[in-house]
């Protein structure tokens, strides 16, 4: 797969990936890496990254090898917070990390959001890479700049826009994650169909199986993220797009945060995308055939979890966190037609309620 060269950032592929990031490494001259892993990427992840970058270039291997560590966190996204942050800050001072050192993540959307969180305020920020491990990495969480860590169960809401220098794309990591996760991730890559003009959708609407799941409907995403990055990185209009099945996915997830029946992002997600599409119909008349595709495709492969109305005004409620807001008021990106966005809509919250009732119907 051809490599994505943008202004801020490039995204590298497969074995040739391998041997540009050891070039890269060896150019920079790094005195310390700090390869950053969560304790599952650790066992799954970390001997396979050494091991594919001696297939391209041994020396170089053995050079990173002799300068690298390893910090490891707790996996979940109950470690994506300051205290986590402040250990590896602590580590990265007691071992003489400068600002011209590197910081490897190699892990899904919480090592790459936490590691590039600290990355980008360390000493007024070092260079980061990212080497995404999970579905929901590849297409969407290791790209894009954004990095961040949660606040009082409140997602992201403390964070930096910094692009990791280089995000390496190699899919045998995806070999020892789960189907639940592969799942997640596989909602940003329905998210990245809809609103891409190009037809993906109609593609990924065929898709009956995850096992179907191929490469090139990884890159294909990926693309779409990037173009959209590429010409709005500051979030200031077509960005936003990329919020679509996010306002009320962040609050559903949120709200199970903690609870027996906690979920994971993607899959919050995945039910965003439903209620944001119905509430397109019920607003600017978003086609009804195609809004029952969606709800059917998705009901298909992701549980469909019961709220409770009394859950429903609780979610409702912490619609008010939401960055997208505009003095409190939700503002939504909904879907005009398949690949056509509308953004900063207000929704009042009578439509909401009842695009709970037709996901659940
Ligand atoms: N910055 C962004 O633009 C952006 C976008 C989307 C999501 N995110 C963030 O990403 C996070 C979710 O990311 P995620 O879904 O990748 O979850 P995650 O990073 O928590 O990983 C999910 C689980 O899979 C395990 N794992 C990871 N790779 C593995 C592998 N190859 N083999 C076996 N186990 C593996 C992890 O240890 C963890 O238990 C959230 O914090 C979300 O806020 C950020």
């Amino acid at each position: 797969m051809k490599e994505i060269i943008s202004d801020n950032f490039s995204i590298l592929f497969g074995s040739d990936g391998y041997l540009k990031l050891a070039n890269f490494i060896q150019e920079n001259n790094f005195k310390k890496i700090l390869i950053l892993t969560d304790e599952n990427t650790k066992i799954h992840c970390l001997d396979l990254f050494f091991s594919n970058i001696k297939k391209t270039d041994k020396k170089i291997a053995e050079m990173i090898s002799s300068i690298s560590y390893n910090y490891s966190v707790e996996p979940g996204e109950n470690a994506k917070n300051i205290k986590t942050s402040n250990h590896i800050w602590e580590f990265l001072t007691e071992n003489g990390f400068k600002r011209n050192d590197l910081i490897i993540n190699l892990g899904g959307g919480m090592v790459s959001d936490l590691g590039g969180f600290v990355a980008s305020t360390y000493m007024r920020g070092i260079q980061f890479i990212n080497i995404p491990t999970t579905l929901l990495g590849m297409v969407d969480a290791s790209i894009g700049g954004k990095t961040g860590i949660d606040l009082k169960g409140i997602k992201n809401i403390i964070g930096t826009f910094q692009f990791a220098k280089l995000v390496l794309i190699d899919i045998e990591f995806l070999n020892s994650l789960s189907k639940k996760q592969i799942a997640a991730g596989y909602a940003e890559m329905i998210k990245h169909s809809l609103i891409d003009k190009n037809h993906e959708w109609e593609k990924i609407s065929k898709i009956n199986s995850l096992e179907d799941i191929n490469p090139e409907m990884i890159y294909k995403s990926i693309n779409i993220k990037v173009n959209i990055i590429e010409s709005d990185p500051m979030e200031s209009n077509i960005r936003k797009h990329l919020n679509f099945g996010h306002t009320l996915g962040h609050a559903i997830e949120t709200y199970l945060l903690g609870f027996e029946r906690e979920i994971l992002h993607g899959e919050a997600i995945a039910i965003g995308l439903v209620l944001e599409t119905y509430i397109s119909y019920l607003k600017i008349n978003f086609d009804l055939k195609i809004t029952k595709e969606i709800k059917n495709y998705i009901n298909q492969h992701y549980e469909i979890i019961e709220f409770s109305e009394e859950s429903i005004r609780k979610i409702i409620d912490l619609l008010k966190y939401d960055k997208k807001n505009n003095n409190d008021e939700p503002m939504f990106v909904l879907l005009n037609n398949v690949g056509e966005m509308k953004i900063n809509q207000p929704v009042e919250i009578e439509l909401i309620k009842e695009a709970f009732k037709f996901y659940q119907n």
